[in-house]
C-alpha cells in the first residue's frame, strides 16, 4: 500500500475530535479517493488527563504544540488549537520552515499573520490550506483561489457568523428581543460565554479580511475593514425592513470601488427575496459577483465540529494527493497593496429610523438639513403625529414620534453630516438608527 500520509494533529476540541472521527469513518473512501491512507499518528492539546470522546491510547502523545510541529514522524501538521498567537503560531510557523505543509481552521491567526506564513509555505513549497478558517464547511476558500481563478470580482459578500445570523432569526421569526435571542443562543452552545466578538461583528471582519485577500489579490488587511455589530438592532428595525420588502443581515461585503477596495461589515438591509435574504439560522452563506457571470452563492453550514473537520480533511486529502497551490491563490510577492476606499465614500440606499419631537417645524427641519445633504427620499413612513395634523392621528407637543425613511443612493458622508445637523437641530430624541442597504 502506498505511504500514509502522517498527521500530527495539535488541538483535540470540538473540531480536532471531530477530525479524527471524519477520519475513521471516512478512511477507505479517502484511501480510495487519495490513493493512500490518511493517519493521525500524533497529537497535542493543552490538557493529557481531559476525558476525551476517542480512545487517546491509539496515538502518540506529544509534549507540546511546538514539539509536535518538529516530529520527524509526521508529515503534515493540523492546528486547531485557536488564537492568533503562540502556540498556535509558532507550532505553525515552526512545521512551515521545516517543510511541512499545514492545514489550520484558525481565522484569527490567517488574519493578523496570513501573509507572512503564506510566504513561508510558497519559499518550502509546500502547502498551507485554511478551508476551515472561513464558513466552516462552505468551500468557498477553494472556490476563490481554484475554482474561480480566472474571474474578475467586483464584489464578495456573505453572511460569516452564525451566532449574529442566528440572533437575527429568531429575533424576527419569533418576536424575541436581542439580549433573549443572545441568551437562547448561549444555552445552546451558539454563542460564547463572551460573545462581544461575535456580535459586535469583529469575527466576521476577520473572516472578510481573508476572503477580500482571496477574491482580489491584495494584501490582507483586518485594519482596513470598518466594522459595525448587531447589538443595537431592535424588533422595530426588524419590522420596518419587513414592512418595506427587506430582511436584516449582518454582512460582510467586500467591494472593488474606484477608490480601492471597500471592506466593510454592519447590519444591512438586503431584499427579502435575495438569495441572501433566505439564509436563516446558524447557516452561513457567500455570494460572490464577477465580470461576465451571474451571481454566485454559497450556502451551508458555517461551524460546528463535523462541518469543519469535513473542510479540515478535504485539505488534508489535496495534500495526500501531492497538490500545492499559493496559500492566497495569487502568490505573496504578487499581491497588491490593499488601497482602502474610506467608508465616508460608501455610496447605497440607506435606513434611517429617528424618534422625532412632534412640534411644529421638525419634518421642514429635518427635510432640509436632508436636502442640504442632496439626501432625497424613497419613501418616508411616520407612525403618528409629527405636527402634520390629520395623518393618522394628532400628537402631544414634543412626544416622540418613529420615523422611518429609506433614501435614494447617497454617501455615507451625506448621511452622517446631515443626521448630525438634525441632532443639533434638537428635533429627534436619542441617536437615530442607520442601516445600510445593500443590492442583492
Ligand atoms: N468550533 C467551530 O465550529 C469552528 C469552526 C471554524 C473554525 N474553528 C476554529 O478552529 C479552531 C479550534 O476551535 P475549537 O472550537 O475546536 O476550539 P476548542 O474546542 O476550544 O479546542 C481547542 C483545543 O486546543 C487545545 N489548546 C488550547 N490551548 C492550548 C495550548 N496552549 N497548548 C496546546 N493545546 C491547547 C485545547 O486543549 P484541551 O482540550 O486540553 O483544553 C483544545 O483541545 C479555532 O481556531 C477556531 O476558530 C472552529
Amino acid at each position: 500500500m502506498a505511504k500514509p500520509l502522517r498527521v500530527g494533529l495539535a488541538g483535540l476540541g470540538t473540531v480536532g475530535s471531530a477530525v479524527i472521527r471524519l477520519l475513521d469513518e471516512g478512511r477507505d473512501k479517502l484511501l480510495a479517493r487519495c490513493g493512500r491512507p490518511i493517519e493521525v499518528v500524533a497529537l497535542n492539546a493543552r490538557s493529557r488527563g481531559k476525558k476525551r470522546n476517542f480512545d487517546l491510547a491509539r496515538f502518540r502523545w506529544v509534549g507540546d504544540p511546538v514539539a509536535l510541529a518538529r516530529d520527524p514522524e509526521i508529515d503534515v501538521l493540523v492546528e486547531v488549537i485557536g488564537g492568533a498567537g503562540d502556540p498556535a503560531k509558532r507550532a505553525v510557523e515552526i512545521a512551515l520552515a521545516g517543510g511541512k505543509p499545514v492545514v489550520t481552521a484558525n481565522k484569527a491567526l490567517l488574519a493578523r499573520h496570513g501573509q507572512k506564513l503564506a510566504a513561508m509555505a510558497e519559499r518550502r513549497g509546500v502547502a498551507l490550506n485554511f478551508e476551515a478558517a472561513v464558513a466552516g464547511g462552505i468551500p468557498i476558500v477553494k472556490t476563490l483561489r481554484e475554482g474561480l481563478n480566472g474571474a474578475s470580482f467586483t464584489r464578495i459578500y456573505g453572511i460569516l457568523n452564525g451566532t449574529c445570523n442566528y440572533i437575527l432569526s429568531r429575533m424576527e421569526q419569533d418576536r424575541l428581543a436581542f439580549d433573549d435571542c443572545l441568551r437562547e443562543a448561549q444555552r445552546l452552545g451558539y454563542a460564547e460565554a463572551d460573545p462581544t466578538f461575535d456580535v459586535e461583528g469583529h469575527d466576521t471582519g476577520q473572516k472578510l479580511s481573508i476572503l477580500a485577500s482571496l477574491a482580489f489579490g491584495t494584501k490582507i488587511d483586518p485594519a482596513a475593514v470598518y466594522v459595525e455589530g448587531i447589538s443595537s438592532i431592535t424588533l422595530a428595525d426588524l419590522d420596518a425592513a419587513s414592512e418595506l420588502g427587506y430582511r436584516i443581515k449582518l454582512l460582510g461585503v467586500a467591494v472593488h470601488t474606484g477608490e480601492g477596495i471597500e471592506q466593510r461589515v454592519h447590519p444591512t438591509m438586503v431584499p427579502k427575496e435575495s438569495a441572501i435574504a433566505q439564509v436563516m439560522g446558524v447557516t452561513n452563506a457567500v455570494t460572490l459577483d464577477a465580470q461576465g457571470l451571474m451571481p454566485i452563492t454559497l450556502v451551508g453550514p458555517g461551524a460546528g465540529g463535523a462541518a469543519t473537520a469535513s473542510a479540515i480533511v478535504a485539505d488534508l486529502a489535496d495534500i495526500a494527493r501531492g497538490i500545492v497551490t499559493a496559500p492566497f491563490g495569487c502568490p505573496v510577492a504578487r499581491m497588491i497593496a490593499n488601497r482602502k476606499a474610506p467608508m465616508q465614500h460608501h455610496e447605497g440606499g440607506y435606513y434611517i429610523r429617528m424618534l422625532a419631537r412632534d412640534r411644529p417645524g421638525t419634518a421642514a427641519t429635518i427635510a432640509r438639513r436632508l436636502a442640504q445633504q442632496k439626501i432625497s427620499m424613497e419613501s418616508i413612513v411616520q407612525r403618528h403625529g409629527l405636527a402634520s395634523r390629520g395623518a393618522t392621528r394628532p400628537g402631544r407637543s414634543g412626544e416622540a414620534v418613529p420615523v422611518i425613511m429609506i433614501t435614494y443612493a447617497t454617501s455615507e458622508d451625506a448621511v452622517r453630516k446631515a443626521l448630525a445637523a438634525v441632532r443639533r437641530d434638537r428635533v429627534v430624541y436619542g441617536r437615530p438608527q442607520v442601516i445600510r442597504i445593500e443590492r442583492a
